[in-house]
């Protein structure tokens, strides 16, 4: 990358930063409703270099795509129309714009990740986190991990136009290594939790599925569980769905209406039940319980959340044969990307052949298996 950078610039950057993508044990489509979330952060991600360039505009390049996008000082609040890369870091200069940052001078930038792209391990948040920390270090304007998330997921909202919520960069900016982040999505506490698994690894499958997770279909989720809340006002106020206990759901199900949005809403609940749940069986040593809430939740995402597929399901329901898997689901928006496995490790040959051989018969498509490490959150490396 340094490489590249002096030869695309003509000359040195004067920092590099790192990003990382994420996997969520459990915990899916919980966020943007107040719940709890149970991302960690991986030891893949985004690398950002850069430098001051004198001029009055902005330079993106990345490794991945040729194309130079230049933007001028004067346009850093303007999304980008042709649905540019280049918009996830421009949000994020945006962000700095709208609070009160006056850039006098352009950068130079060159970008490369290892995430793999549309996968559901958080690609698009780890460059908005990626951006954020390194302009919050050139800058000096001291905003915490979880101000430079938020100041992420503003410019997923406004310049991807996907209405996320915080899990991503959350887990981009504050995870740590070998820990999983218990995340309150509406108090934005946090606690990190130990993922020392003995004799058992988490395995990440990728579908490569074509289907990728598109704004329309995750925006129509999140509009069918703010309908649900509207509705469950009548009864009820709540602001959000992650307020009701299964019981107290149980008392106010019937004032929703909508039929697609009582099932989305009844995922949420119990998905927040689950994931409480499951972290209490993390810290008790039960991964058998861990991983039964894990099948559960990809039960729910697929039946009631209808965010799986067939791509998702065929990876799961293939693990779930295994006798050395304690659990399986799909991670991240849904519709594609990739499934989480928790697998003990004499297992682990077993599940990549016959998950691999499995999926591809049904499915034409050859997946791909990576053993999850995980690591620090964002940083500046140089
Ligand atoms: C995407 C979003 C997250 C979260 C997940 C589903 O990754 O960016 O905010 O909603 O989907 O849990």
């Amino acid at each position: 990358m340094k490489k590249a950078f002096k030869e695309a610039y003509g000359h040195d950057a004067d920092a590099v930063y790192f990003s990382p993508g994420r996997v969520n044990l459990i915990g899916e489509h919980t966020d943007y409703n107040g719940g709890f979330v149970f991302p960690c952060a991986l030891s893949f991600g985004t690398y950002l270099l850069i430098r001051k360039n004198g001029e009055k505009h902005i330079n993106f390049r990345s490794l991945n795509v040729p194309k130079v996008v230049k933007v001028s000082l004067d346009n850093l609040t303007q999304r980008l129309e042709d649905n540019s890369w280049a918009n996830y870091p421009l949000g994020v200069f945006a962000q700095f714009v709208k609070r009160g940052v006056k850039f006098d001078e352009g950068y130079d930038i060159m970008i490369w990740g290892n995430v793999p792209n549309g996968a559901g391990l958080s690609s698009s948040a780890a460059l908005e986190v990626a951006t954020a920390f390194a302009l919050n270090d050139q800058l000096g304007t001291g905003y915490n991990r979880t101000e430079l998330a938020l100041i992420g997921q503003k410019a997923e909202h406004e310049f991807a136009l996907v209405m996320c919520g915080i899990m991503d960069q959350f887990a981009s900016a504050n995870g740590k290594k070998d820990h999983a982040i218990f995340l309150n999505c509406d108090t934005l506490d946090f606690e990190l939790v130990p993922v020392k698994l003995e004799g058992v690894k988490v395995v990440i499958s990728n579908t490569h599925s074509p289907h990728k997770l598109d704004s329309g279909a995750y925006n129509s989720r999140v509009a069918q569980c703010k309908l649900a809340v509207e509705q469950i006002n009548k009864v009820r106020p709540i602001k959000f769905l992650a307020e009701l206990t299964e019981e107290e759901f149980k008392k106010v199900e019937h004032a929703i209406t909508d039929e697609v949005a009582h099932k989305r809403a009844r995922h949420v609940v119990g998905e927040v039940q689950r994931t409480t749940d499951a972290v209490k069986a993390l810290k008790a040593g039960d991964l058998e319980k861990f991983g039964k809430l894990m099948n559960a939740s990809h039960v729910s995402l697929r039946d009631d959340y209808e965010v799986t597929g067939p791509e998702l399901d065929a990876m799961a329901e293939a693990a779930w044969k295994i006798d050395g898997v304690i659990g399986s689901r799909m991670t991240g928006g849904g519709f594609g990307g990739c499934t989480v496995s928790l697998v003990k490790d004499e297992a682990i040959d077993e599940f990549i052949e016959k998950v691999g051989a499995e999926y591809e018969a049904k499915i034409g498509i050859k997946p791909d298996f990576y053993i999850a490490e995980i690591g620090d959150g964002a940083k500046r490396v140089e």
